[in-house]
């Protein structure tokens, strides 16, 4: 028996990489992607080699995240319960596809991950991994194990030789999650959600009172609903989503408290750090503004929730979320152009946008004389008829009254 085990290199993967073996009595094979969460991955590889992994995979997939998960994503402006940019669910269904093709090539038959059985991302790995081959088996351990305390943990790991970070000894302070999309931290100190997160707990934006007194504008350049370039540098969709963040970090912008409903019904407590989603959301809503249709943004924005719901419940691979997807890539044809943003303790503003496709015409909306681009009179008549319905209610509520 072969398992592919999403590794991390961290303390619960490593656990569950021993456990494998143990208990289970499988070959582990480890798969680490480096998906911008910050992190040196060689300690995962000796770690991996350390516990007789039988093979070990790493993976830089930051540009294939960016430009096919993160960037269709934001095409869509999908947020979800109106806040949450989606950081850890649009990281899941990437990270389940490579699983998938790493058992077919090695040969195994299953894959784990070391989702708990209480969140939404063990739906979003089994789901993707499902969709992807029919037979895969999925192990998810914290659904398994009796080792359900810290303290039980930290023996299994003891007993079997895995190294434990000092400061992981004791209650580990909250769960992380990070990648170059966002940072997400929930549990612990964060689970009471009528006290406010401590400073701590935030490791990639600055305070917006501690961000530079002086704003900063840039411009963001847009080709068919993706940002393309910065200050006129074309950039890669992976280099230019982390110019993004260092920029957002340093103003403080894209910080978020939240309190949302998890797809297994209970809600969850989380800060989230989207410094570069936050300012990109922003930026494509005002490059849209100019260049897309009222009624393509309208019904656009109706099906945002649907969409953001679909991918935060592990929908990706899905027939309604690739129709989805159609619709929306298909609305983004013209836009294109620039949008100039201002960047000011915490927060990212359109302050300026233009573009070849636009449909903005001065001509038609000029409080001066528009030299005759509209007739005014035409107006009357379209109130009128609109007005219609409007006032055959209220003659029928006068009439009833009496
Ligand atoms: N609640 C977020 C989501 O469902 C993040 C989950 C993972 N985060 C974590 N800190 N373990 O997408
Ligand atoms: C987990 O339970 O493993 C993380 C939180 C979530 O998946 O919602």
């Amino acid at each position: 028996k072969k398992v592919v085990l999403a590794y991390s290199g961290g303390l619960d993967t490593s656990i569950i990489l021993k456990w494998l073996q143990t208990e289970y009595g499988c070959e582990v094979v480890t798969f680490t992607a480096d998906l911008g969460q910050g992190e040196e991955l060689e300690p995962a590889r000796k770690k991996a080699e350390m516990m007789g992994a039988t093979s070990i995979h790493i993976e830089d997939l930051r540009e294939e995240f960016t430009r096919d998960f993160v960037f269709p994503m934001f095409r869509a402006n999908a947020l979800y319960e109106g806040l949450y940019l989606l950081g850890t669910s649009i990281a899941r269904p990437l990270i389940s596809k490579r699983l998938v093709e790493i058992a077919a090539a090695e040969g195994a038959d299953a894959v784990a991950h070391g989702a708990t059985g209480k969140g939404n991302d063990q739906v979003r790995f089994e789901l993707a991994a499902y969709a992807l081959n029919p037979d895969i088996k999925v192990i998810a351990p914290w659904r398994e194990w009796d080792l359900t305390s810290r303290t039980k943990l930290i023996d299994f790991a003891e007993k079997n030789q895995i190294p434990i970070a000092k400061d992981k000894r004791g209650e580990a302070p909250f769960s992380v999650d990070a990648n170059l999309l966002h940072t997400s931290s929930e549990g612990k100190v964060l689970e009471n959600p009528a006290d406010e997160a401590p400073d701590y707990v935030y490791q990639r934006t600055v305070h917006p009172e501690d961000a530079p007194d002086t704003p900063e504008y840039i411009e963001i350049g847009f080709e068919k609903g993706d940002a393309v370039s910065i200050d006129g540098t074309a950039m890669s969709p992976a280099t230019l989503l982390s110019r993004l963040n260092d920029l957002g970090g340093k103003h403080g912008i894209g910080r978020l408290d939240l309190v949302e409903g998890r797809f297994v019904g209970m809600k969850s407590r989380g800060i989230y750090e989207t410094p570069g989603g936050t300012i990109l959301l922003e930026a494509h809503r005002g490059i849209e503004s100019i260049t897309l249709d009222r009624g393509a943004a309208h019904l656009k924005d109706e099906l945002m929730p649907r969409y953001a719901e679909l991918i935060y419940n592990g929908f990706w691979f899905s027939p309604e979320r690739e129709m989805l997807q159609a619709a929306i890539d298909h609305s983004q044809a013209h836009v294109t152009g620039t949008v100039r943003l201002k960047l000011y303790k915490g927060l990212a503003r359109t302050v300026g946008r233009w573009s070849d496709h636009s449909l903005y015409s001065e001509a038609h909306v000029t409080f001066e004389d528009d030299a005759g681009a509209y007739d005014q009179k035409d107006a009357a008549g379209f109130i009128q008829l609109n007005a219609l319905r409007l006032k055959l209610i209220a003659s029928r509520n006068r009439r009833l009254k009496g």
